[in-house]
């Protein structure tokens, strides 16, 4: 395959993604990215960023929850898994050559590439409370393609969500070698497949709806959340039958509990040979040993955000020699090299 100046330092691919500061980390983010970004970190040369520039582009009136997120976000990524000694964990704007990049391919972009990306308009209006018609928001997945292509990044771990956006950045990445020579490998989504995991009350995992679970919560509030949870409403009364398909908590069971247990929990469900409660002592059996460590890690972090920050800078200074050999290329792609 045409793979132009692809990562030869290394045997390993690379893969970088990001993660937004906006708020404290839920089950969601675990499940969904953070779980298998830590399972990468042997197989592949990994960048994970703190994307405070993308959280800007839509909480920008709110600047000190960006602040107060970036350092929580670390934590929580820490806890998890992800081993500084193995992966490059950075800021993005301590990286300001994302920022240059991102102008520099703005040059060549159409601006009908970024309004036809599926999320913008449904964005807009879903976000209504905040104005989104701006410069940066239409840009932002410019900015996401900037991030990737700054690394030569092969593999970029995603949900389904975002695979439009590596298609873009694919296309980018085309007509900037097509204009000024092969600069950057095109990059390929790593799918994260996993089913949506819902909140508590079974809709969308959202802070606004006051129903998720955080993923350095107390374990025993953990257990309060869980054994309150919204179940298939037909289950009235313990000996009447439910159907798990239809339910939140089976959902979680779907990414935690084994197949003979979710027999267990469908076949008992479905018939109304076990209860509710049950079923969630199950979960619970199931989820606190998996996120109790975490708790456990978290606190201890919380003790020491000096060395989480120093990491954090670390990580941003390794990134940024990377960024600026690619930076160096473009610019003498595009003639900038004075
Ligand atoms: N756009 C992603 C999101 O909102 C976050 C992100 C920013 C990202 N830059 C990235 C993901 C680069 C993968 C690669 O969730
Ligand atoms: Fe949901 Fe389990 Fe109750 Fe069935 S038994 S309705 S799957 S909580």
């Amino acid at each position: 395959m045409h793979n132009p100046g692809s990562n030869a330092s290394t045997m390993k691919k690379r893969v970088f993604s990001g993660m937004r500061p906006t708020g404290r980390l839920h089950l969601g983010n675990f499940f969904g990215a953070l779980q298998n970004w830590v399972g990468l970190q042997d197989e592949y040369e990994c960048i994970f960023g703190i994307v405070d520039y993308h959280a800007l582009t839509s909480e920008y009136a709110d600047v000190d929850r960006i602040r107060q997120s970036v350092l929580g976000v670390a934590m929580d990524w820490l806890a998890s898994g992800i081993d500084p000694e193995k992966s490059t964990i950075m800021i993005q704007s301590l990286v300001p050559e994302h920022a240059e990049l991102h102008l520099l391919l703005s040059m060549i972009v159409p601006i009908p590439w970024l309004e036809r990306v599926p999320t913008y308009k449904e964005q807009i209006q879903q976000l209504s409370d905040k104005d989104l018609s701006t410069y940066g928001f239409l840009g932002y997945p410019l900015l996401q393609a900037a991030d990737i292509l700054i690394y030569k990044a092969d593999l970029v771990p995603v949900g389904e969500d975002q695979v439009a956006h590596i298609e873009l950045c694919r296309e980018i990445a085309r007509r900037f070698n097509h204009f000024y020579g092969s600069v950057f490998p095109e990059p390929q989504a790593k799918l994260t497949r996993m089913a949506r995991l819902p909140g508590t009350d079974g809709r969308k995992m959202s802070k606004s709806y006051g129903n998720e679970i955080q993923l350095s919560e107390d374990p025993k509030s953990i257990s309060e959340k869980v054994m309150k949870m919204v179940t298939d409403p037909a289950r009235v009364r313990r000996t009447d039958p439910g159907n798990p398909q239809i339910c939140p908590v089976f959902d979680y069971h779907k990414l935690l509990t084994d197949d003979d247990g979710r027999q267990w929990v469908t076949e008992g469900c479905t018939t109304a040979g076990i209860g509710c409660t049950d079923c969630k002592e199950l979960l619970l059996k199931n989820m606190l040993p998996v996120l109790q460590p975490l708790y456990e890690k978290r606190v201890e972090l919380e003790q020491k955000p000096d060395q989480v920050r120093e990491l954090l800078i670390e990580g941003s200074t390794k990134a940024q020699g990377l960024a600026r050999e690619t930076m160096g290329e473009v610019r003498q792609a595009m003639k900038l090299d004075y």
